[in-house]
């Protein structure tokens, strides 16, 4: 039962057990709670939160890498949560993964031509000298060259890693590509470079990307659609533009606050606005309520008794806040 879509998850929840501090006794967490997003071929959904939301649990969820604890996981007409994360390779060439640091990510005892030429020679045929081949014209798609192909990580900036990490991740055409803060580690100019590449890229090749990003300034641009995230659950998604430009949640508006403003006179008058909105308190899973209920500077009574629903707002999106409920009733 495909609605169109190439990536469809499903109430997706993950829990880690360990130890919590300093309390010896084993306790779960749940880093991802029921958490539903679809993603239609050639289109980008960006993830973005501050750090510990859950966004690099859903991508590895996606990966196979950590487990889920709930919820489904569809790729194209396949449900990879009944595979206990043991993909086979006809999944694992459909979806490939580019991570936030380059220098771990990448093998270091391992050439640019054999870390990019990897994944042909784990998933076609061809021989050696195809692999060569076509190891340098992926290079050159990505702003790399023919001289860079015998060359180890090491002897490359960030910016030049991040490169080989893509060309690697595209090399065999993929249906979709899982992007854990891709840019986060890079200099500002640099982001944008890298930003604009997968740009072209998608466009190019119709690429399906997931984008986790903490900043909601640098992926609205490439994203179709946004979704944000807050202490494990998404309170707000929609059209990549509406999200940006009149985000909904108070939480969303937040993380837009912290862009800095050119003008500094506006920039103090926001300072002053957010101060009641300071009080930090994470890990609110034991009281009723919103998660936000504690930082939001909107909240209602309602807001401490039960979390809140999805509702529609304004230009196709939706947000898990009670200041739309009365969306409910037109829709
Ligand atoms: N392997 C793990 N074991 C226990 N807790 C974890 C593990 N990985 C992540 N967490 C916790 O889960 C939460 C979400 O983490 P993560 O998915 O990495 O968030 P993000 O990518 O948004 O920073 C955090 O509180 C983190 O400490
Ligand atoms: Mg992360």
């Amino acid at each position: 039962m495909s609605d169109g879509s190439l990536l469809e998850v499903n109430n997706l929840s993950v829990t880690y057990w360990g130890r919590m501090g300093l309390n010896l006794k084993r306790k779960s967490f749940q880093a991802v709670k029921g958490v539903t997003f679809s993603i239609k071929p050639g289109q980008t959904l960006g993830v973005v939160g501050e750090s510990g939301s859950g966004k690099s649990s859903i991508a590895n969820a996606i990966l196979g890498l950590v487990k889920s604890s709930g919820g489904s996981i569809r790729l194209g007409e396949t449900e990879l949560t009944e595979m206990n994360m043991h993909y086979p390779s006809t999944i694992r060439k459909q979806m490939q993964a580019v991570f936030q640091d380059p220098f771990s990510s990448l093998n270091q005892s391992m050439t640019v031509e054999e870390i990019v030429g990897e994944p042909l020679r784990v998933h076609t045929e061809m021989s050696r000298a195809e692999r060569r081949e076509k190891v340098i014209e992926i290079l050159e798609t990505v702003s790399m060259s023919k001289e860079h192909i015998r060359r180890y990580p090491h002897e490359f900036s960030g910016g030049q890693r991040q490169r080989i990490a893509i060309a690697s991740a595209l090399a065999l055409e993929p249906r979709l590509v899982v992007l854990d803060e891709p840019v986060s580690a890079l200099d500002v100019s640099t982001q944008n470079k890298i930003i604009n590449l997968l740009y072209k890229r998608r466009d190019a090749l119709g690429i399906a990307y997931l984008l986790i990003a903490h900043d909601l300034a640098l992926v609205h641009h490439i994203s179709d659609r946004i979704a944000v995230m807050y202490l494990g659950r998404i309170v707000e998604e929609g059209p990549a533009d509406q999200v940006y430009s009149s985000p909904a949640h108070p939480y969303t508006r937040a993380l837009l606050d912290a862009v800095p403003l050119l003008d500094p006179a506006k920039q103090r008058q926001r300072r002053a606005a957010r101060k009641s909105a300071t009080v930090v308190e994470l890990l609110t899973d034991d009281k009723p309520g919103c998660s936000y209920q504690n930082r939001c500077p909107e909240v209602m009574a309602v807001c401490r008794q039960k979390t809140p629903p999805v509702f529609p707002v304004d230009g196709g999106g939706v947000a898990s806040c009670y200041l739309y409920s009365d969306a409910e009733s037109t829709s």
